[in-house]
């Protein structure tokens, strides 16, 4: 694949792959993504994952025409792009390692050396000459990891974006572009989601550069639409809700709440809501729900109480969202209890911590099985929801 005459995708894809970072569920497998610069020096662009080093230096020696390489240009460390880095270092003794200060320290933690014979530090600011190519590179600390740098080619105005703007899924045509926000969003609240502040400042240095091509590290090269998928980023990085609707978000033992969540998202229908989306946070892909609880600006959480506490898995779930810095919401709870309800009391608690949260001051509180003197409750509770 060529992103332009002198630069080539160098990347594969993953198809065999259950997990992603051992917990995202990626059924349309994954990319990693590397880039090569051909001109009068030659830089790639990131490494692969470990399983692939042979198929990443095979492209590299053919985008480089058997030419030796001058650069390995390390825009982010964690695993899936930096495992080949020493595989590369045998391979091109004589090419230099660039990244940021940060991420020479992480290399010497996984590799045993920081290659301080044959290592250009760079910063915010700094430049890399190729000839008629350069890469201007921009500090982008915590999308994702500490250590993370952008970098942008002027001359032909493309911005590699290390792991911002990235998505799940193989690169090809089982994995169309027309949908790249469903799994973009996916992967933005679960990888980078609690790094709002940090993608925003990342956006503000961006927003000055005329930008024809995004290449990330994972997922397609993007080329249209931009305006679109930046809009995207600013509406997460700043915690808004993205559409209008309710997520539902459910637990149930032996059925009961389920039944009443079933019922609920019916009067939320029938009273008009755009969009319901119900989930059951322990048996659907726990990430497709987090997405939906960012992408909607109303949240419903039904479970039962167990442990004079909460449900496991809504526990778990909560947690999820709260160490993503889940904000600006309005919240209501549904909850069970066979004698004592009170896991809508620790389900609230675990939000302590949250900005900008309102609670519904209507608490469905069920006893065992539904009744329809809870429907009463439910009905006001979907009234304060959609006020
Ligand atoms: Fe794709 Fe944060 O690594």
């Amino acid at each position: 694949m060529k992103i332009s005459d002198d630069i080539i995708y160098c990347g594969v894809n993953d198809k065999k792959i259950d997990l992603f970072e051992g917990q995202f569920p990626v059924p349309n497998g994954m990319s990693y993504n590397s880039y090569l610069i051909r001109d009068e020096k030659i830089a790639v662009l990131d490494s692969v994952d470990k399983d692939f080093g042979d198929e990443w230096l095979e492209k590299i020696e053919a985008a480089a025409c058997g030419a030796s390489v001058d650069f390995l240009v390390v825009h982010h460390m964690e695993s899936d792009h930096s495992a080949n880095i020493l595989n590369f270092a045998k391979k091109y003794p004589n090419a230099k390692i660039v990244a940021s200060q940060m991420a020479f320290r992480i290399m010497k933690n996984f590799f045993e050396t920081d290659f301080a014979e044959r290592r250009i530090v760079v910063k915010e600011g700094d430049s890399l000459d190729l000839g008629k190519h350069k890469l201007n590179f921009i500090a982008a600390p915590n999308v994702h990891w500490p250590e993370v740098i952008f970098s942008y080619e002027p001359n032909e105005k493309i911005l590699f974006s290390a792991d911002a703007f990235g998505k799940f899924g193989a690169i090809d045509e089982e994995n169309p572009l027309d949908d790249w926000a469903c799994e973009a969003r996916r992967y933005y609240f679960g990888i980078v989601g609690k790094f709002g502040a940090n993608v925003q400042a990342a956006l503000k240095k961006v927003s000055a550069l005329e930008i024809n091509q995004i290449c990330p590290l994972h997922g397609p090269v993007l080329r249209e639409n931009l305006r679109e998928y930046i809009s995207l980023y600013e509406t997460w990085s700043k915690y808004e809700a993205e559409s209008e609707g309710v997520t539902v978000a459910y637990a149930s033992i032996y059925g009961h709440t389920k039944a009443a969540v079933e019922k609920f998202a019916e009067k939320l229908r029938t009273a008009g809501c755009p969009k319901v989306a119900v989930s059951d946070v322990a048996r659907d892909d726990v990430f497709e729900v987090i997405e939906d609880a960012f992408r909607y600006g109303k949240l419903v959480l039904a479970a039962p109480t167990y442990n004079c506490g909460v449900f496991p898995a809504m526990k778990n779930f909560i947690d999820a969202l709260t160490e993503r810095n889940f904000q600006n919401r309005k919240i209501g709870f549904i909850e069970n209890g066979s004698w004592a309800p009170q896991a809508a009391k620790a389900m609230c608690a675990q939000f302590g911590n949250c900005k900008n949260l309102e609670f519904c001051e209507n608490v469905v509180s069920i006893k065992g099985e539904m009744k329809s003197c809870d429907e009463e409750k439910m009905d006001a509770l979907v009234k304060e929801l959609l006020s």
